[in-house]
């Protein structure tokens, strides 16, 4: 069963407040959700595995550790996913960067796809799919079928706010799929709109509306 965790730390909860003000501007907004996106990848990394590494100190020998295993791969789910890589990157400058383009039907709310450009090495990585919001949870789970049809068999989800809608979908069809996000908010309304939310993120963060 794939677990949900919740990133509640208090610098995340404050942050993400401004954020869900609608008087934020686009520039606040960006800049909050890179900050919030590096600390939920603390999280996200947390049970990355550790292996010894020998290096010298001006004092002495001295064995440390490094992070070992797979490498990464972030995958933002066009277009409002982009605003989680940068604070990611940060975190792990070698990263390499997939995209997968989904946009939500206005009346069906199915995600429609557009695009896919993943690193051609993606099955040997560990994939974190960046979207700040899971609302019905049909993005998520597209993108993640998609990574796994290319035979990715490490994934783990990490948004901003999440809907139950959205985590019980993802639990459903990928219960090996872990979700992060930073909030778990009440419910969806008529249009598929997280509540209380923080409105359309793909617009905020890019001013397009
Ligand atoms: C938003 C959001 C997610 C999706 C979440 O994208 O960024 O990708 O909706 O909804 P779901 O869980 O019900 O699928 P949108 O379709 O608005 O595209 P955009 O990011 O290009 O604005
Ligand atoms: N997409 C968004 O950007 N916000 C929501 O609340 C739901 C889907």
């Amino acid at each position: 069963m794939s677990t949900l965790h919740i990133v509640d730390h208090p610098m995340i909860q404050h942050k993400l407040t401004i954020m869900r003000d609608k008087h934020t501007t686009t520039k606040d907004f960006r800049e909050l959700l890179n900050e919030i996106s590096l600390l939920l990848g603390y999280e996200v990394t947390r049970d990355f595995p550790l292996e010894d590494c020998e290096v010298e100190t001006p004092l002495q020998h001295y064995v440390g550790k490094m992070v070992s295993g797979k490498k990464v791969a972030i995958v933002p789910i066009l277009r409002a996913g982009l605003g989680m890589v940068d604070g990611l990157l940060k975190l792990m400058p070698v990263a390499k960067v997939g995209h997968i383009g989904l946009y939500r039907d206005a009346t069906t709310h199915n995600p429609v796809f557009y695009y896919c450009k993943l690193p051609k090495d993606i099955e040997q990585r560990f994939v974190i799919i960046t979207d700040p919001m899971l609302a019905t949870g049909g993005s998520a789970c597209d993108a993640v079928e998609k990574v796994k049809s290319y035979g990715c068999t490490n994934i783990r989800i990490m948004c901003l706010v999440a809907a139950p809608e959205g985590i019980a979908r993802v639990q459903r069809e990928h219960p090996d799929v872990d979700i992060y996000t930073a909030a778990l908010d009440d419910c969806l309304n008529e249009n598929a709109y997280i509540l209380p939310g923080l409105g359309d993120a793909g617009d905020r963060i890019f001013g397009t509306k």
